[in-house]
């Protein structure tokens, strides 16, 4: 066979894997030119029947070609990968416009939305946090606060007892017993957020089971100024800044003199209305100035050191910022209640 031929053999194969847009079409072209049944294939094999000197460059020619047919079938393959790739990658795009799965988030009950606002103002003026147990002995819930068996303020907060000395606490109140006993005779300023119980009748004011923050900061010379100046703090940052407060002689055996705190009324300003009765104002805790005794029992000098305390009902204070009616609605955990306070949490 002439030379030529092979040339022309080669030249239309090139033409044809240029040509080719698949990788289908090439692999056909690929049979016609590299099969074993293939022009280039039987030429191959008549390689014998030539005379021995036109062997050689015959065989050679017949390599380039094959060669060349090879490398530009595999060059042309890559290239036709590629660009069936990035097709099916265009056709393949996610469609986000399909709707997706919604998730029903839900809010924070509105008493721990306020509970954690009361502590980040006590913390914002300096407070620690403290903790005690739920289940209290009679000693610190009762006795080094100052309340002695047979002593009338029990009756108040005659309550749930375990056995003769074990009680669910009726107070955050043994806390600052437990809190003296700790520092050893060193100052304190701590808050302590907690549950508390006592015997009662359930309605819309009143629960079994309620929370409180007790407050307690001794050192030398604290005076009620510190008490007030304190709560008047908090009233402001958690009811606003108009708000007042009005401090009204009270009674509590482990404080003396002892508190009563009213804020003037959200609802009229202090002129009076219905939702605090005509007075102006309405309570929101009990504090005072720890009494001597109670911080001689709990190892403080009371002629040294003297200090402030107060509890806060929790409830209370998110009734009053929220217009809550009912306190039972605190703990019943009905959605149409909590998700009025999505947006709070
Ligand atoms: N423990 C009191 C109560 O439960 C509140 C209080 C705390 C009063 C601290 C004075 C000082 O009502």
């Amino acid at each position: 066979m002439e030379n030529n031929n092979l040339l022309e053999l080669k030249e239309k194969a090139l033409q044809e894997i240029e040509a080719a847009q698949t990788s289908d079409a090439l692999n056909a072209v690929r049979n016609t030119y590299l099969s074993k049944k293939s022009e280039l294939s039987s030429l191959t094999s008549m390689i014998g029947t030539l005379p021995p000197e036109e062997r050689k460059s015959f065989g050679q020619a017949l390599t380039e070609v094959r060669v060349a047919i090879t490398s530009a079938i595999e060059e042309k393959a890559n290239s036709l990968k590629n660009k069936e790739l990035e097709e099916r990658l265009a056709k393949e795009t996610i469609d986000i416009s399909l709707p997706g799965h919604s998730y029903n988030l839900g809010g924070r009950n509105p008493f721990y939305v306020i509970k954690d606002e009361m502590i980040q103002i006590f913390l914002g003026m300096g407070f620690e946090v403290a903790d005690g147990p739920e289940v209290e002995t009679d000693l610190y819930n009762f006795e080094l606060l100052n309340i002695p068996r047979d002593h009338p303020a029990r009756d108040m907060q005659d309550t749930f007892y375990i056995n003769e000395n074990e009680l669910l606490r009726t107070h955050t109140s043994p806390v600052q017993a437990r809190t003296m006993e700790a520092k050893k005779g060193a100052p304190v300023r701590i808050i302590c957020p907690g549950k508390t119980y006592r015997r009662d009748d359930d309605d819309a004011t009143h629960s079994h089971q309620f929370a409180q923050i007790e407050g307690l900061v001794i050192d030398k010379g604290i005076n009620i100024g510190h008490l007030k100046a304190t709560l008047e703090l908090f009233a402001k940052k958690m009811f606003g800044e108009k708000r007042e407060i009005r401090l009204r002689s009270s009674y509590f055996p482990f404080t003396e003199p002892s508190v009563e705190v009213d804020i003037t009324c959200a609802n009229c300003g202090g002129k009076g209305c219905n939702m605090c009765k005509g007075t102006g104002y309405i309570e929101i805790l009990g504090g005072g100035m720890v009494h001597p005794n109670v911080l001689k029992m709990n190892g403080y000098d009371p002629e040294e050191y003297s200090g402030f305390a107060f509890g806060i009902g929790i409830e209370r204070v998110a009734i009053l910022r929220y217009g809550i009616d009912d306190i039972r609605k605190f703990y019943q955990n009905d959605v149409r209640f909590l998700k009025q306070f999505k947006k709070m949490s």
